[in-house]
């Protein structure tokens, strides 16, 4: 049923498998996730669709005739969520890739829906692993020992995701995952997760490109000391050192102006005791830039700035890289000619650029010409419970998607 009633109804009923608590948590392989992944399967056969999952739980619902290896125009989104997050990052363009894939089967070049398994990465260290294994650059064997907070193992993990139909069989050790199709074009809509949209009153964000970011635990080291005895003079306060680093951040963001954004999201401070001066801390540090050579000199001066902090407070600082993407752009010939169907349907636009990172990062990575749409966020705002986006909003992204992915099945390779 491509109705808006059947989107809000789908968007609603993905939303009621989380973890308990605020908002929609749900992470790879956990429980609510490996019920909405069934209930996503179950969707997809009431609409007569195939719903082929790979060796790491990434989906395809597709045409049943449809033979591995086909080209296909792929249209999705991701299935996981961040902790205690809103109810449409991820599930609008999963729940809109079923609906336009169910539509849109058997159109010239035939449109298939992906839902990645992971993309936020807030289970594993491992952002933007789905797609990676979509793409067929994934070796799953290597992913195995990653640990999540609890010590769960990915491989732990997925294999119990596995028993609950969730995932098809693994290749054979050190061997990548097949991709089950080739993409020729691919599209995502997603909510906008910023203020941009509803500020200018703009109905559709037309995506031409996607910040990178850097992220870095930064450990940092010093004396843990009774803090009823040790002078404020003779401290070596890690924790201290710490929340310099992280004002320091946010300082260098807004000298460098939009669209820099700087982030702390995390400190783990031990002992963690009311009676013991901090002896150490680690920082989860986050850099994002639309630009390469911007974000490059932000990721260095803030490495520079906390050394600096480190070393005055007589510190001992170390960094780790835990991932990164580079800014990514996006294809201008689909952007140019979803601005000329905006025009022509009195849509009001504007083309932008995403500071979230997504998972068409890795499909324009891979060469796969690649866009995004984006609908307005309520306040700007996402990664949070209060993300929403206007039903009447949803609906105009998908209904102009469905126009757009009409012209590219058509379209000449
Ligand atoms: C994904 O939501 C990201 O931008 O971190
Ligand atoms: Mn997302
Ligand atoms: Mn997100």
């Amino acid at each position: 049923m491509f109705t808006p009633e059947a989107l809000a109804a789908r968007l609603q009923r993905l939303a009621t498998f989380s973890a308990p608590g605020a908002g929609v948590t749900r992470l790879v392989y956990d429980d609510a996730w490996c019920e909405a992944h069934r209930w996503l399967r179950e969707e997809a056969a009431a609409l007569g669709l195939a719903a082929t999952c790979d060796a790491i739980g990434n989906l395809w619902f597709h045409d049943l005739g449809l033979p591995p290896g086909a080209e296909v125009i792929a249209v999705g989104s991701h299935l996981d969520t961040v902790v205690q997050g809103g109810r449409y990052d991820g599930p609008y363009g999963t729940i809109a890739g079923l609906m336009l894939a169910a539509e849109m089967r058997a159109s010239g070049v035939p449109v298939a829906a992906f839902v990645t398994c992971e993309e936020e990465g807030s289970r594993f260290p491992a952002s933007l692993t789905g797609v990676r294994g979509l793409l067929g650059q994934l070796v799953p064997s290597q992913l195995a020992a990653l640990r999540d907070a609890s010590g769960t193992t990915w491989g732990e993990a997925l294999a119990m995701a596995r028993e609950r139909g969730c995932a098809s069989a693994l290749p054979a050790e050190g061997m990548p995952l097949a991709p089950l199709f080739r993409a020729r074009r691919q599209l995502e809509l997603h909510i906008e997760q910023g203020p941009v949209l509803e500020d200018s009153g703009e109905t559709l964000g037309i995506v031409h490109r996607i910040a990178g970011y850097r992220r870095v635990r930064a450990r940092l080291r010093g004396e843990a000391r009774h803090a009823g005895t040790t002078p404020m003079d003779r401290r070596h306060d890690a924790f201290a050192a710490a929340a310099e680093i992280v004002l320091a951040a946010e300082a260098l963001a807004r000298e460098a102006g939009p669209p820099a954004v700087a982030t702390a999201g995390f400190a783990h401070v031990a002992p963690g005791l009311f009676n013991v001066v901090p002896g150490e801390c680690t920082l989860g540090l986050e850099v994002r830039h639309t630009k390469v050579e911007a974000l490059a000199r932000l990721a260095d001066d803030l490495a520079a700035r906390a050394q600096a902090i480190a070393q005055r407070r007589g510190v001992s600082l170390s960094v780790e890289t835990e991932s990164g993407e580079p800014p990514t752009p996006l294809s201008e010939e689909l952007a140019a000619e979803a601005v000329a169907l905006a025009k022509a349907q009195g849509i009001s636009h504007r083309v932008m650029a995403s500071g979230a990172g997504h998972d068409t990062m890795a499909f324009a990575q891979a060469g796969v010409p690649a866009l995004m749409l984006f609908v307005p966020s309520r306040g700007g705002i996402s990664h949070a419970p209060e993300e929403h986006s206007a039903p009447r909003d949803l609906w105009t992204g998908v209904v102009f998607a469905r126009e757009l992915l009409g012209r590219w099945a058509l379209a000449p390779a």
